[in-house]
């Protein structure tokens, strides 16, 4: 074993001599955009003291990113010796949720668990009297695997798929684990929920069919287990992965179409979750449309040269001052990068300035804007930001018209998400990325997490009411798709 020492935190862990870097950091909040590949530098770290060898690669790496002779990529990098390593490591905000809402009580406890592409929550629940009595927060242990889903699929497909199933299967159960300790009984019910590849990941399915065309999988039911099935120490009646809607949309989505209730009201209502894979739901108690769309990656900060995640250090707000840019810092330190909501902020400044034209291109400013600090905009950033947004409303466009509706037939539009929650609507509309001004905004946090916790205290009977009702819209095979992309390309104020 040797020993590595984490700065700033003043944490010290042990690792197997030889292992890689980076399965010791990311439960660090040590992001791994690129999945490994050394080309974003994200998972930089400075070796403070001892050795980490580099070899011509890892040396090419460093010099392409312009890192000095102190840095190393923990992506590439093993631990032969006792080290110390500055890691700029900031906590995750991981959001979970404590909405109340109405139950019929049941005997026992039970465990809700919302399975994140980047985050875990895991709540405890007293079903009697439908009180949280534990909660525990982490990192997908998949992300040294990568940030997104196709860098994940990618990775099972060469090989890793067991290891993924069996470090995510572990993890939960150690979170729960930890939850349950020193408690006079096991939950009788585990309830998962999350999105289809993790359904697939955390169920050990094969993930070809989420990988090719037409990305259809026959295994989107729910699925159940016995604890000792999945290597956990519990004397659980079940645990239970909830049912996918679509090939990509799971169950995170199902909790939260229970959670807003849009499944029950006669009026018309949106719901659109912003996390990596930027689902949208429309309808109402007769008929739900969802689709999900290839917005997430941008609003994560994957494809933005300074993007991040909603952590620590983090751009969240900005608008215009007299004196340049106000911004708001998660965490109220310096600026090291900026999150989905900082980026939609900074688009719709740029363009209420006049520094950005319709077609995105920034007017006067070179190829890039300063922000804050070390935190800049490219103009490659912008057009992912186009991309992102065009993704978004093209989705919506094409879900009213197979509902034969209009903008002015919705009534509330809900926002899921971490994400959604520090997202600034007027910024929104100013983009475009909606094309107009809903009676109302709902921002509701961890959609999936409340749907979770809702199910406890029902059957399956309940999802496969709401699952009646709802199809799955392919949106790309839409005949308008293309044109209306490209035409959400452009900034078009909303009204
Ligand atoms: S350089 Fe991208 S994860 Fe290491």
């Amino acid at each position: 074993m040797v020993t590595i020492g984490l700065e700033p935190l003043g944490k010290t862990i042990r690792v197997r001599k030889g292992s890689p870097l980076k399965d010791a950091l990311h439960e660090y909040g040590v992001e791994f955009p690129c999945g490994g590949k050394g080309t974003c530098g994200k998972c930089r770290v400075r070796l403070l003291r001892g050795a980490i060898n580099t070899d011509d690669f890892h040396r090419k790496r460093l010099a392409e990113l312009g890192l000095g002779g102190e840095w190393r990529l923990a992506c590439l990098s093993l631990c032969h010796t006792d080290m110390v390593i500055g890691v700029d490591q900031y906590e995750t905000l991981i959001q979970a949720d404590e909405t109340p809402f109405e139950f019929v009580p049941r005997k026992g406890l039970g465990v809700a668990v919302d399975l994140g592409t980047t985050t875990l929550v895991a709540q405890l629940l007293d079903l009697q009297q439908g009180r949280i009595l534990a909660m525990e927060k982490g990192l997908n242990p998949q992300q040294k695997f990568g940030s997104d889903l196709i860098s994940r699929l990618e990775a099972a497909l060469s090989g890793n798929a067991p290891e993924m199933t069996g470090i995510i299967r572990k993890k939960i159960g150690e979170m729960i684990g930890r939850m349950t300790a020193g408690r006079k009984e096991d939950p009788e019910r585990i309830i998962l929920v999350g999105n289809t590849v993790m359904q697939h990941f955390f169920c050990g399915f094969d993930l070809k069919p989420l990988s090719f065309y037409p990305f259809e999988s026959p295994l989107l039911g729910a699925a159940r287990f016995l604890p000792v099935e999945l290597g956990w120490d519990l004397l659980s009646r079940e645990v239970v992965f909830y049912p996918s809607i679509g090939s990509f949309v799971g169950s995170d989505i199902l909790a939260g179409i229970q959670a807003t209730g849009i499944c029950e009201g006669e009026e018309y209502s949106l719901l659109i979750d912003l996390g990596t894979n930027g689902e949208i739901v429309l309808g109402n108690r007769s008929r739900l449309l969802c689709a999900s769309t290839a917005a997430g990656p941008a609003f994560e900060g994957a494809r933005i040269s300074m993007g991040m995640l909603a952590t620590t250090g983090a751009i969240s707000s900005l608008e215009s001052g007299p004196a340049g840019w106000n911004i708001k810092v998660i965490g109220n330190g310096s600026p090291r990068g900026i999150c989905g909501s900082g980026l939609i902020d900074a688009v719709a400044v740029l363009l209420g300035r006049g520094l950005l034209d319709e077609y995105g291109q920034l007017v006067g400013a070179g190829e890039q804007v300063t922000l804050a600090g070390p935190v800049v905009l490219t103009q490659k950033d912008i057009q992912e930001f186009q991309l992102a947004k065009a993704a978004i409303a093209t989705g919506v466009e094409i879900l009213m018209k197979k509902l034969s509706i209009g903008p002015g037939d919705i009534a509330t539009v809900h926002i899921a998400g971490a994400f959604g929650s520090y997202l600034n609507m007027d910024s929104v509309t100013a983009t475009g990325m909606l094309g107009f001004t809903p009676v109302a905004f709902r921002k509701l946090g961890n959609t999936a997490l409340m749907g979770a916790k809702m199910f406890l205290f029902s059957d399956l009977s309940l999802t496969d009411a709401i699952l009646e009702r709802t199809s799955h819209v392919n949106l790309e095979s839409d005949p308008s798709f293309q044109d209306l992309f490209v035409e959400n390309m452009r900034f078009r104020p909303g009204p």
